[in-house]
């Protein structure tokens, strides 16, 4: 700022000529005119108001003027200000009515629509996928059979040829129910697999027999990331004259196919369990890179983890001692059997890491298997 002095300086005021200022009034309006949102609008406010402005600066120099012509400069400058004001309240006003236009159409909400106060539930996705391999094996022809969880020790393990020293029975894996008199064991359990089911439908269901008994099963594991307590398994039992390990591999390899997609090999490797001779383990080959051992990148297959293949179900031709612990003549008949967890075929099927998702009831998890009802 200049102090006021009377000697008249014409350079220092050449910026206060009428022209001048009409000049920088010109480019202000100009530039506030082309402003185009609130940003550049604030960028023509500080170029053409703020403190380093061409007007402020000039204005400065009022006071170096001949005390005849400050009025009248200062009139001049105080115009210019007010145009220059008037303009960016005029701008910022059309800019607001722009954003509240668009905002309106944007933003736009019928609230005449009807509205579902009440968010649709869903069934868990462990009971959609049982009833989804329940419903492949139906299609085939079998029937659904039902079993109790709390189960006779000799349905669970006696008539399915467990020996009686056999480890599964020990109380690290399986839930005894306590006797009414506080005896540890009442000759009940927590069923530990769905197999006494295939009993029972031999005991009371007529031959030729195709059964499927999807349901909840329990072991005394610690919960971890692929062990739970508490899980499910179906089982599939064929009784009927003739049938061999071919009619076997058949039913897997259709269910495979329908629950993972055309063309999946299936493998059967010799295993042991008590209630089916022989016995095999079934592997699929890996729905994720179908056998390649590989994500297609080249990088290690995560699902299968490289082994190209996948165990999803134990099976066999049921034991001849069952056939006979059921009354059934096994010169006559035969039978394949199979039994496979839905937590774990859940796991397999949809990428899970932790079977502990299936179990806590967060419908963050649930959500995304969809609303199937
Ligand atoms: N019950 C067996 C388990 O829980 C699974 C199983 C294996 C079922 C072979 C079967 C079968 O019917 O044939 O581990």
């Amino acid at each position: 700022m200049s102090a006021s002095n009377n000697t008249f300086d014409p350079v220092r005021v050449a910026v206060l000529a009428p022209a001048e200022v009409d000049r920088m009034t010109g480019d202000a309006l100009a530039a506030i005119g082309a402003a185009s949102d609130f940003d550049e609008l604030k960028a023509a406010r500080l170029a053409h108001r703020g403190n380093r402005a061409p007007l402020t600066l000039a204005s400065a120099e009022v006071g170096a003027l001949p005390p005849a012509a400050r009025a009248e400069a200062g009139r001049r400058v105080g115009q210019a200000r007010r145009l220059i004001d008037e303009a960016l309240a005029a701008r910022l006003a059309d800019l607001e009515a722009d954003r509240d236009r668009r905002v309106l159409l944007e933003e736009a909400a019928d609230v005449t629509l009807p509205w579902d106060r009440v968010q649709a539930g869903a069934r868990h996705p462990v009971t959609t996928l049982a009833e989804r391999l329940a419903d492949v094996f139906i299609g085939m022809g079998y029937e659904v059979a039902e079993g109790p969880e709390v189960e006779a020790e000799w349905y669970n393990f006696d008539a399915l040829n467990f020996p009686p020293d056999h480890p599964a029975r020990e109380m690290q894996d399986t839930f005894f129910v306590a006797g009414p008199d506080g005896a540890p064991r009442s000759g009940m359990v927590l069923r530990t697999h769905t197999s006494p089911v295939q009993i029972r439908a031999m005991l009371t269901r007529p031959l030729p027999l195709y059964v499927v008994s999807p349901g909840k099963c329990f072991r005394s594991d610690p919960l971890d990331a692929t062990h739970s307590p508490v899980f499910h398994q179906i089982e599939g039992l064929a009784v009927d004259e003739g049938l061999t390990m071919a009619d076997l591999r058949g039913a897997i390899a259709a269910f495979v196919e329908a629950m993972f997609g055309a063309g999946l090999r299936t493998r059967l490797r010799p295993d042991y369990f008590p209630f089916t001779e022989p016995s095999a383990d079934v592997s699929m080959q890996c729905h994720v890179c179908r056998g390649a051992s590989a994500e297609a990148d080249g990088s290690p297959c995560r699902v299968c983890k490289s082994q190209g293949w996948i165990e999803i179900a134990g099976c066999g031709m049921v034991n001849p001692r069952v056939l006979v612990a059921c009354g059934i003549d096994p010169e006559r008949y035969s039978g394949f059997a199979f039994g496979l967890g839905i937590e774990r075929s859940l796991m397999v099927r949809n990428g899970l890491a932790d079977i502990r998702d299936t179990l806590e009831g967060d419908v963050r998890f649930s959500r995304a298997f969809g609303v199937e009802a």
